[in-house]
């Protein structure tokens, strides 16, 4: 699509600050010669899209200007839509954040900064886009908008990465409450895009006890552990290194 470029440097019309969320600065994607033309013109050839739009925490956003409303819809991640519809549809004259996530970041500054840290999912690359985790248009915005069936958040991360999320022999429960208790999907500082670099990451769930009849010495459950925190995180080569599960070891040595 030769417009991208094009589009998001026409940008910087006026800044718009949003109701439901304080703080959050909204720049409007802008088109060449393409106004705002309202979400009910795109029903005519989008049916199932507008249909299922309402339930989508994007279809709650407002703003306060009455002369921006057009922009609480579709066209605040598609930009002006009047010249797409003139034109009778397809890829010309319309924006579409699945080749480009700069409409996304326009409002959500804080993930654009996380995609920019030196660990991320390749989404700035163009590799991946914010669609395969998250349904732009549907009531479950954490799903996928390929519609795999989804119970848990996991289930997202599962399409590309099996290696993590099969069944084990010895489940750790860490994973029940979600990859996110120790990754962060948009990026990181930290190796593996891991939410702490050390071994607090996993001591937030598993307590480091002193052990009173043994002045020194560092328990973990019932195992001690005095020396071990002192070679390196609890992942190591020859320790912990199965930590989403193992089909071995209960301890996740393998
Ligand atoms: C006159 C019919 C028509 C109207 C009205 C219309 N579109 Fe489209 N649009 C199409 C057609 C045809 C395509 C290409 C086939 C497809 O993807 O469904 C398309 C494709 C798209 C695409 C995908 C572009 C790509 O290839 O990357 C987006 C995004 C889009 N439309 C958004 C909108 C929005 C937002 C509105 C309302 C402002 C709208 N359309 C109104 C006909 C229309
Ligand atoms: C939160 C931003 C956002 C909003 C609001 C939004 N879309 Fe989209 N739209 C996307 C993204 C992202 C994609 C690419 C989806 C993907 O990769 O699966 C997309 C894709 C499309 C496509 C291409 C066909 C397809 O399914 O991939 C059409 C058509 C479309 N949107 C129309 C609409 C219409 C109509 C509305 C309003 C009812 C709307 N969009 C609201 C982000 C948005
Ligand atoms: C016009 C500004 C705007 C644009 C553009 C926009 N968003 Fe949002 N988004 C919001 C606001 C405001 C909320 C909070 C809505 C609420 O709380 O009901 C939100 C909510 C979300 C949430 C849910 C957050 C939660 O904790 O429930 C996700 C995920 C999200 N947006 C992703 C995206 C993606 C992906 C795109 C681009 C395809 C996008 N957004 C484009 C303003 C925007
Ligand atoms: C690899 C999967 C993945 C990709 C790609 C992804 N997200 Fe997310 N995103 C998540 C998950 C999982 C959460 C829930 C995090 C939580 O609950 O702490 C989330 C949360 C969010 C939220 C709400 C919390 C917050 O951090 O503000 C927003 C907004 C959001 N994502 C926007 C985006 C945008 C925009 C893109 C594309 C530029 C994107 N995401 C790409 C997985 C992803
Ligand atoms: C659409 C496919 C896709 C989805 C969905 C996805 N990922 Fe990824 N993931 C990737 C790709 C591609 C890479 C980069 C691999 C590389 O650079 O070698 C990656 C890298 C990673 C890495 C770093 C791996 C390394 O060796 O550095 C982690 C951790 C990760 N993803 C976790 C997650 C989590 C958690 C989720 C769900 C919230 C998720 N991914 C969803 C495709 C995906
Ligand atoms: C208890 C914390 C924890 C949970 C929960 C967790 N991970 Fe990890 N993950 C790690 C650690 C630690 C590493 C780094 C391993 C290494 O460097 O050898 C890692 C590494 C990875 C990698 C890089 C490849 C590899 O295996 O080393 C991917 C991909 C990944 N995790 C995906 C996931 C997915 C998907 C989920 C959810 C199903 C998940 N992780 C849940 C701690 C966790
Ligand atoms: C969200 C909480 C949580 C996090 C974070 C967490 N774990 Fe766990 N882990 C558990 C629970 C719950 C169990 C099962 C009960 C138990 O053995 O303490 C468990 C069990 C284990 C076991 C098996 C213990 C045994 O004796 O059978 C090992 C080994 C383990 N975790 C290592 C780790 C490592 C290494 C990390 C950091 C990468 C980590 N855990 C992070 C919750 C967590």
């Amino acid at each position: 699509m030769v417009l991208a470029a094009g589009i998001s440097a026409g940008v910087a019309l006026m800044l718009v600050s949003c109701d439901t969320a304080p703080g959050l600065v909204f720049t409007p994607l802008a088109i060449p010669g393409a106004h705002y033309a309202g979400n009910q013109a795109c029903a005519d050839c989008h049916k199932d899209i507008v249909r299922k739009f309402p339930a989508s925490p994007h279809a709650r956003v407002h703003f306060g200007n009455s002369t921006m409303a057009g922009l609480a819809g579709c066209e605040s991640c598609h930009g002006p839509g009047s010249k797409h519809i003139e034109s009778g549809g397809g890829g010309n004259f319309i924006i579409n954040p699945r080749k480009d996530p700069t409409a996304c970041f326009q409002c959500h500054l804080g993930v654009s900064a996380e995609f920019n840290l030196p660990q991320h999912h390749p989404v700035i690359e163009g590799h991946m886009n914010c669609g395969q985790c998250h349904d732009p248009h549907g009531g479950d915005i954490f799903k996928p908008a390929g519609g795999l069936a989804m119970a848990r958040r996991n289930e997202s991360c599962a399409q590309c990465h099996r290696d993590q999320t099969r069944p084990f022999v010895f489940e750790h429960p860490a994973q029940r409450e979600g990859c996110i208790t120790c990754h962060n999907p948009h990026g990181s500082i930290n190796d593996k895009m891991l939410v702490e670099s050390d071994p607090n990451l996993c001591l937030r769930c598993h307590a480091q006890v002193q052990n009173a009849s043994k002045p020194g010495q560092i328990y973990i459950g019932n195992s001690n552990h005095t020396g071990y925190l002192t070679i390196g995180t609890c992942w190591t080569s020859g320790c912990h290194t199965a930590v989403h599960g193992s089909n071995v070891d209960p301890r996740l040595r393998y």
